[in-house]
């Protein structure tokens, strides 16, 4: 069984399921789509704890070229992309019969069944630069700084998302494990909504691949006091744009947002106080 090959696979789709999500016009295609994101980013995990636990070694690199296969023009277009990515999922579990491969068809084919029912006929506006954020007036000044915000933080929530499930997969250690777990899923919510907005304006970028040295060798310990430090910054990052917003309802969204970096910090150090222990 091609391990690295299944979990890069599961990865791209993963995230261009997410991006679809937020790239998509209609609530209940929203929705759905946002529900097989969270399918797919289990996928990939599953795929890599079987992989450690077959002493296969893996990386988190994608494939550029395969998620920019969403930036399409219409609705329709998107749907038939993300079909495709399954079916080539689907085939590389030709011939494999264990439980989690099994259930990886299973959801698969199921999603690919649901999607047939999408009702879709919008156009993609996600990447067309309008720069404008629906129902919302925001001075030059802050929309500049919401844009780049937006497209910094995006890329640096799917980092964390990736190195939180790398050493989660990597890590025996029940405290550390589970503070990696809830850190990715908070940190793909912060990635859908930072995304979301992104495609209202019209600015959504796609992630690169993470360079090896930000997961691969690193002790728990240095990765924990350094990643510390990164939900401290992206506290700050969010309190200094909610300052110069000026829009009631997105202050106080950022504001959220910062407080449940503060808690990431948290959660960190009472990983790093459960090894030190
Ligand atoms: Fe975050
Ligand atoms: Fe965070």
């Amino acid at each position: 069984m091609d391990y690295p090959k299944i979990i890069k696979k599961q990865h791209e789709s993963f995230i261009k399921f997410v991006y679809a999500s937020v790239m998509a016009k209609e609530e209940d295609v929203k929705y759905k789509l946002n529900d097989m994101a969270r399918f797919k980013y289990r996928h990939m995990v599953w795929a890599m704890q079987d992989a450690v636990n077959a002493g296969v070694k893996f990386n988190m690199d994608f494939d550029y070229n395969e998620i920019a296969k969403i930036k399409v023009e219409t609705e329709d277009e998107l749907i038939e992309v993300l079909k495709d990515d399954l079916n080539q999922n689907i085939a590389l579990y030709e011939g494999i019969d264990n439980p989690t491969i099994n259930r990886f068809r299973s959801d698969d084919e199921f999603f690919l069944e649901e999607m047939n029912f999408f009702d879709v006929e919008g156009e993609i506006t996600a990447f067309n630069e309008s720069k404008e954020l629906p129902g919302v007036e925001l001075s030059e000044e802050s929309k500049s700084a919401l844009i780049f915000f937006l497209m910094e933080e995006t890329f640096k929530e799917y980092e964390l998302i990736t190195i939180y499930s790398y050493l989660k997969v990597h890590s025996d250690i029940a405290v550390a494990n589970s503070a990696f777990t809830d850190l990715a899923y908070d940190s793909i919510y912060h990635l859908k909504r930072f995304a979301d907005l992104a495609a209202k304006m019209g600015v959504l970028t796609l992630p690169r691949p993470i360079p090896h040295e930000k997961y691969e060798n690193i002790g728990v310990v240095e990765f924990l006091k350094e990643n510390i430090e990164e939900e401290m910054d992206a506290e700050k990052q969010c309190l200094i744009l909610a300052e110069k917003i000026g829009n009631k309802y997105l202050k106080d969204f950022l504001l959220f947002i910062s407080r449940q970096e503060v808690y990431h910090g948290e959660l960190l150090q009472r990983a790093l106080d459960a090894i030190n222990k």
